[in-house]
């Protein structure tokens, strides 16, 4: 009865029902897991939603594309990142996920291909899933640092293949595409009549110092047709509220056609709420004090994490430049399902492991930096801990 686009197996895996398990007894939990910035003891301005409230929402003027209003406020903000992007460029959607549901119908028919970097965000399998759109995967690597096997995403590409995804920042190894990345992987693209899609959704949170200011910026091309996906769920900390946007650039003749036909896909869902349009620009003025905090944090959980490990021989930090998570590489005593499975009911901590982010090996946990420090600092202090008692088991 149902469609092959949502899977057949529904059921909780087995660190989701360890999960259940323990809250059901009412154990307590450090989860560094905790990615929802709305969850992490962060002190918002108890203002800043008070415009979704004005008396502009109550007109609906349907826009495909969204309020020019709100575009306009969107491209400010690329401005304030020093993107130059102009606003009728600029198309509103409820989330990040809403834009790639669009941009795969815009791009893709059902079994064309999509590349995907490995490892990345988990919800990519979904997504192209449920729109009928196969994901290959290129590999980032890592050698002290994070770069893109731009070679693999060449053997990657097929007559089928109509985007490549970039993440940049990436979720979760925090690395930023390269100038030089994007200009191999451009050339490729626009041979070949394939548009790149970046995910910009971390491009305002910095780790290391300057590493914002080297990433490629696809807005700039000229040579391919390009896609800028951002959204109020990470870069001001409001995932509930609901804006994301795609903005687009490459040749004038290929933007115009993909806006063309963009049009029509918009104006069949017309998912972004006129109140949160008409108070855009507000929330994105306001909400720098929101993205100064998050980006406080996980500066200084970062600092935390890389001074914990750096006396620690058996775990050690992944170099990260930016973003909301980190990746620490552990001793591989078990599988990364045991261990995340027996972190939590030992130690009461929880992470991600690798895989879910479909690490090449094993064995790695992912950290959200979002958590307030003392638990943070206690949750790295306890998986610590176990590896001194896994690694003293084993000796
Ligand atoms: C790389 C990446 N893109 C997009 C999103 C989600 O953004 P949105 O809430 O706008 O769909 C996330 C959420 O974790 C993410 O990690």
């Amino acid at each position: 009865m149902f469609s092959a686009r949502v899977p057949a197996q529904l059921g909780a895996n087995r660190l989701a029902a360890a999960v259940a398990a323990r809250r059901a007894a009412g154990d307590p939990i450090i989860d560094l897991t905790e990615s929802n910035p709305t969850r992490a003891g962060l002190s918002y301005p108890t203002a800043l939603l008070t415009p979704l409230g004005d008396s502009r929402g109550l007109r609906y003027e349907p826009q495909p594309f969204g309020l020019m209003a709100a575009r306009q406020a969107v491209a400010n903000d690329y401005a304030r990142r020093g993107v130059s992007v102009a606003a009728d460029r600029v198309v509103l959607a409820a989330s990040t996920s809403d834009a790639y549901g669009w941009l795969f119908k815009l791009l893709a028919d059902a079994g064309d291909e999509v590349l995907v970097p490995r490892p990345s965000y988990p919800l990519f399998d979904h997504l192209t899933r449920l729109d009928s759109v196969i994901a290959r995967p290129y590999d980032l690597e890592y050698h002290g640092a994070w770069s893109i096997d731009v070679a693999g995403v060449e053997a990657a590409m097929t007559p089928r293949t109509r985007a490549v995804l970039l993440v940049s920042p990436n979720n979760p190894t925090g690395s930023f595409v390269k100038q030089h990345e994007l200009d191999r992987i451009a050339a490729l693209c626009a041979d070949r009549g394939v548009a790149v899609i970046a995910d910009e959704v971390f491009a305002d949170y910095e780790l290391m110092p300057g590493a914002g200011g080297l990433a490629a910026r696809v807005l700039d091309r000229r040579d391919v047709l390009t896609f800028s996906l951002g959204g109020l769920s990470k870069s001001i900390g409001l995932p509930q509220v609901k804006l994301g946007w795609l903005a687009v650039a490459g040749p004038d003749g290929l933007v115009a056609a993909a806006l063309d036909r963009l049009e029509l896909v918009c104006d069949t869902y017309l998912t972004v709420s006129t109140p949160v349009q008409a108070s855009a620009a507000e929330l994105l003025t306001a909400g720098a004090q929101v993205r100064d905090e998050i980006a406080g944090r996980a500066r200084a959980n970062h600092t935390h994490l890389a001074a914990r490990l750096a006396s620690t021989p058996s775990c050690r930090a992944l170099h990260v430049e930016g973003g909301w998570s980190a990746v620490v590489q552990v001793p591989s005593l078990e599988s990364e399902e045991d261990l995340v499975v027996s972190l939590l009911q030992r130690e009461g901590v929880l992470t991600h492991p690798g895989y879910f982010f479909d690490f090449a090996r094993e064995s790695y946990l992912v950290v959200s930096l979002l958590p307030p420090p003392e638990i943070f600092a206690e949750g790295i202090d306890r998986i610590l801990r176990h590896f001194d008692c896994s690694i003293r088991g084993h000796e």
